[in-house]
């Protein structure tokens, strides 16, 4: 690695860097968490020592990149350039898929079959990534590294054009590039969805010495995995980001630090970032007068704990301090008072990493990627009963509709859509009425939901939503750090009476008891946490008032979720006597001869559903 003098000398390394990566073809092996968890790392050596055998190491690279989006169907190996992808390669037979993809480049035979993606439809085989509908619909423009880069090799990241971003910006006036970041319109992708370039001016306008700016890394909402996705696979982008607002905030005339605050949990994205940072403090990226433009910048993590609380800017910033990580009231700001009591800016991952990508391009080309006043896209993590699930990014404005029909290919198992919670905790549940809604803050908003930092599960006609108002209720009760008393006793009385109704102890006047004690919550807490913990239960009501009625009043669960409400048993016209259910049932409940229709003792039943997931002939009824 080599010391970077000036802009010139990167230049002229990235020149070298590109002749030399021009070699041909390369295997992509994804080493994200998710593919890592399938053993992707033995997928890799696997391929290696086949290409070795093969006598085509001079030939063919291999790299390990971060994450590619589609996690369930790791280990992703992609051929470049050609664009083949292959999935759940190595799984079962690491060698043995290993063998014949290196044969099929060896004798440039048709792609391995068996390891191609099928389509649900057609069942016809896939060879381009570009053209499975997962990834054909998606813009990638903070995910654009992902995938292609291996995230531990600054000089990866150098060839593909990094760090020029952060050249462009030296030369422009701090205003300048603040000017840029307003007029592309891109908003904070943490929740809040404020303008970046107007939270930069605040801070650059705030009168201290020095400042800070801080990465938020926490991503605390369940089943959200984007941020953690960019910095595992893209970690440089994350500090470029940071190294231009570092610019426009403090310019060269204020010293200014900075901080990734990342949870604990994540280890590999601790691990490659801090690489990154060694790698980039090495190369005279990070440090005093970089690249001699008299501009400095240091960069350290912060670890955190994990508590959900933390995510929000002020518990942060305490966390940091080496304080409990608990909210205090806003004003002051912290663009006023942040980190030590001096001004500060944070934003979240995905905002960073939008960042040179807007200097590169120009603040027409984002704005005209997205909507009126969304600017550029959005990462989702796309979970629950999808059959596509994984991390999509697509344009703001983009509709629901087309998010999980045309990008997560629909229901699973063909059953009926019934809503998409999006914002994690803080968010609620959008039914399938407004499903061609754009998602814009301002949509969301409306519908009562929040974009929040990206989560979007999906739920089938077999979601409680009551049940799943419980479950939200649940985490912020936990979660909420207890300094303020409408959280704290709030998210209790609410979460009670939320268990009480699922099981089946609902009485007539909780609904509007819910109604009255979400709304004052929303108007008396301190933080961002209590005024969005009941929007959840809130939007159920709204949208599925039905459903709690039917808890309440008639004793039951419509979608079959809530135990204390509802009896299995099994069809006499659709069970087939093929067994299944009594295989599949953990106590014992079940009994039946082959051929013959089963029956469920619900003495012994104790509602798991197991039978009922298991059964191809809809047998299992519920009650
Ligand atoms: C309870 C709570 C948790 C939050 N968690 C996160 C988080 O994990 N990541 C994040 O970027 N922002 C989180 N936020 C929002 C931050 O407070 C802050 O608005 C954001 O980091 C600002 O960055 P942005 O302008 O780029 O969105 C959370 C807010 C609240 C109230
Ligand atoms: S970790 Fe490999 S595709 Fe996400």
């Amino acid at each position: 690695m080599e010391f970077l003098k000036s802009a010139a000398d990167l230049e002229a390394l990235r020149g070298r860097l590109r002749v030399e990566r021009e070699k041909g073809k390369a295997l992509t092996v994804c080493c994200g968490t998710g593919c890592l968890s399938n053993h992707s790392q033995k997928t890799a050596n696997a391929l290696a020592e086949a290409l070795e055998r093969a006598g085509m190491r001079d030939r063919v690279g291999i790299k390990t990149t971060g994450c590619h989006g589609f996690c369930e169907r790791g280990p992703i190996v992609v051929v470049e350039p050609d664009g083949i992808l292959y999935q759940g390669v190595g799984r079962k037979q690491p060698e043995k898929d290993a063998e014949e993809i290196v044969a099929a480049l060896a004798e440039g035979k048709e792609p391995v079959k068996r390891l191609l993606f099928k389509s649900l439809e057609s069942k016809a085989t896939v060879e381009h990534y570009r053209d499975i509908p997962f990834y054909a619909k998606q813009k990638r423009v903070a995910l654009r590294n992902n995938g292609i880069i291996d995230p531990k090799s600054i000089e990866d990241f150098i060839a593909r054009g990094g760090y020029s971003s952060f050249v462009k910006a030296l030369g422009m006036k701090p205003e300048e590039i603040i000017g840029v970041m307003k007029d592309s319109t891109l908003r904070g992708r943490g929740g809040a969805g404020f303008s970046t370039g107007m939270k930069w001016e605040l801070c650059r306008r705030s009168a201290g010495s020095p400042k800070y700016i801080i990465c938020n890394g926490d991503e605390g909402d369940p089943g959200a995995f984007m941020d953690r996705s960019i910095m595992e696979g893209d970690p440089h982008s994350v500090i470029e980001g940071m190294l231009i607002g570092a610019l426009a905030i403090g310019g060269r005339e204020v010293p200014i630090e900075g901080y990734v605050y990342v949870r604990a949990e994540y280890p590999l994205a601790v691990e490659n970032l801090t690489l990154a940072i060694r790698q980039a403090k090495a190369c005279g990226l990070l440090g005093q007068d970089i690249l001699g433009s008299g501009f400095g910048f240091s960069l350290r993590i912060s670890k955190g704990a994990g508590a959900f609380v933390c995510g929000e800017e002020t518990a942060l910033i305490a966390s940091i301090e080496g304080k409990p990580g608990v909210p205090r009231t806003r004003p002051p700001f912290p663009a006023e008072s942040g980190l030590f009591g001096k001004p500060t800016n944070i934003n979240n991952v995905e905002t960073w990493v939008n960042v040179p990508a807007i200097i590169e391009h120009g603040a027409e080309w984002f704005k005209s990627i997205g909507a009126p006043g969304n600017g550029g896209t959005k990462v989702f993590s796309l979970v629950g009963k999808v059959n596509y699930t994984g991390l999509v990014e697509v344009p703001m404005g983009t509709s629901m509709r087309e998010v999980v029909f045309g990008i997560g290919g629909g229901i699973q198992k063909n059953k009926k859509f019934k809503a998409v919670q999006t914002g994690g905790p803080s968010g609620g549940c959008i039914p399938e009425s407004l499903i061609d809604l754009p998602l814009t803050y301002e949509g969301l908003a409306q519908a009562g939901s929040i974009m929040g930092s990206g989560g979007m599960i999906v739920m089938d006609e077999e979601t409680c939503m009551v049940d799943v108002a419980r479950y939200f209720l649940g985490f912020v009760r936990e979660e909420s750090c207890g300094k303020c008393i409408p959280c704290r006793e709030g998210t209790k009385q609410m979460s009670d009476i939320l268990e009480r109704i699922c099981a089946g102890e609902g009485k007539e006047g909780d609904i509007e008891t819910l109604e009255r004690m979400g709304k004052a919550i929303l108007a008396a807490s301190l933080c961002g946490l209590g005024q969005t913990a009941p929007n959840p239960t809130l939007s159920t009501i709204r949208y599925f008032r039905d459903e709690y009625e039917a808890h309440i009043r008639d004793h039951k669960c419509p979608a079959g979720v809530c135990k204390a409400l509802i009896k299995y048993s099994i069809s006499k016209e659709n069970c087939a006597g093929c067994g299944v259910c009594l295989r599949n049932c953990p106590v014992g409940a079940i009994t039946g001869e082959k051929k013959q229709t089963h029956v469920i003792d619900r003495e012994k039943c104790v509602k798991c559903g197991a039978c009922r997931e298991g059964c191809k002939f809809d047998a299992v009824i519920v009650e």
